[in-house]
């Protein structure tokens, strides 16, 4: 079993994560989660925090001269911007009230919920927590997850297909078969992570424009990975099927509101002759494939041997530069909301976060089915599937030796 947290205020001194149930062995090094750190900053639309913050990843725990141990691995992050609110965040007792205390929540975050549910009147000691300053480390983990999953020859990738009003055509998107590699080139090269390169612009003028009214946007990304073995997630239990965990790892992230899985809610509009993908026979005996994946690698919560593909939702970014109103708590007051320095767009980010909770959810169902305490033990276990399967397609067709 994987199972990992994480802790730190947006401005306090450090973010830390842990993440427990990776096998001894693995190569892993802080080099390793850089890619996916800096990925995760930038993206046009997004605020002054990212030119400050580096997200270099420091491993406290569980790896030793670039090798997983088989303990808990610890991340650490460090806030560069601490620096600039040691007074505000300091642990340590200090007296009088901090200089930069919140009392007019901004609709849309956590502020008002938080400071009811945890007695704050101080709307910053929510906001430290709910912002999504935490997704760096959900990213640092999430590359660990990422380095596990090769182990089975898994790779995970995204883009963005849509920015508030202007989504990309689906004619036009990169078809399934596409190799990751190619379509990360394609992604990396824009500003907004468009995989269309003639559509970027169309993306970046909408951000443009919602910055200059003050407002902000938000968009719809999508991820996908390489085929997946047969057999991740269950049918037998409802908290076993992988559908459902992709969803609830996808909501998870801060501001997203709908996820999709294959065709998703598309699927709801089209009779059944053009949603389910069909099998024809495949070129080893007794093997299967398909002629489409509307499924989006997932059927009865299972993988199902295709690649696996869903999409997220996310709402436009909360803090606007041009406030709604809202109501200082301490006065009762009518008053603008408080404005935090804040991104116009972050979906382009999001998307990596979403790479990430994939990364990590996959990572979780390849260690049910294939888990072990050594990279060796964990591999043999994952050939002996493999194996399985084969031998599954070989006896199909004329052993009756199970039901
Ligand atoms: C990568 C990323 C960056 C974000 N940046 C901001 C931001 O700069 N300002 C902001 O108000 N909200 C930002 N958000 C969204 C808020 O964190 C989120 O809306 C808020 O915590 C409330 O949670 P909810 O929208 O899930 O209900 C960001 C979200 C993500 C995923």
């Amino acid at each position: 079993m994987i199972r990992f947290v994480t802790a730190g205020e947006s401005h306090g001194p450090a973010l830390v994560g842990i993440i427990e149930g990776l096998p001894a062995g693995m190569d892993l090094s802080a080099d390793m989660l850089a890619n996916d750190m800096l990925r995760r900053k930038m993206g046009y639309g997004r605020g002054g925090r990212m030119k400050i913050e580096s997200d270099d990843v420091r491993f406290l725990s569980g790896v030793r001269r670039g090798k997983t141990l088989g303990s808990p691995i610890t991340v650490f992050i460090e806030n560069r911007d601490f620096r600039n609110w040691e007074e505000d965040m300091d642990p340590a007792p200090r007296s009088g009230a901090p200089g930069r205390g919140v009392f007019t929540p901004r609709p849309g975050h956590a502020d008002y919920a938080g400071a009811v549910k945890y007695f704050h009147r101080d709307l910053r000691n929510v906001l430290e927590r709910a912002s999504a300053r935490e997704t760096a480390t959900r990213v640092a983990l999430g590359g660990i997850a990422r380095q596990y999953l090769r182990l089975f020859g898994i790779e995970v990738a995204s883009f963005v297909l849509r920015i508030g009003a202007f989504e990309i055509p689906e004619s036009e998107l990169p078809p399934l078969g596409m190799p990751m590699e190619e379509l990360r080139e394609k992604v990396l090269r824009s500003e907004v992570f468009c995989p269309v390169s003639e559509r970027e612009k169309e993306m970046i003028e909408a951000i443009r424009a919602a910055k200059k009214a003050g407002d902000t946007l938000g968009g719809i990304f999508e991820v996908r990975t390489s085929p997946l073995p047969v057999g991740l997630g269950s049918y037998v239990q409802w908290d076993r099927r992988l559908d459902g965990e992709m969803a609830r790892a996808l909501m998870s992230i801060q501001a997203i509101k709908g996820v999709e899985a294959g065709l998703g809610f598309e699927a709801a509009r089209r009779p059944g002759s053009a949603v389910h993908d069909p099998f024809v026979p495949g070129r080893a005996h007794g093997s299967l494939e398909r002629t489409r994946n509307h499924a989006g690698g997932l059927e009865g919560g299972v993988t199902n041997g295709q690649p696996l593909w869903v999409r997220a939702a996310m709402k436009p970014i909360s803090t606007l530069y041009s406030p709604l109103p809202s109501v200082d708590i301490r006065s009762g007051e009518p008053s603008p909301a408080s404005v935090e320095r804040s991104d116009i767009c972050a979906v382009p980010a999001a998307s990596v976060v979403g790479e990430a909770m994939v990364c990590l959810t996959l990572a979780g169902a390849a260690s049910e089915k294939f888990g072990g305490d050594s990279v060796e033990e964990v591999l043999g276990h994952f050939r002996a599937t493999v194996g399985l399967k084969q031998e599954w397609e070989s006896i199909t067709g004329n052993d009756e030796r199970r039901c």
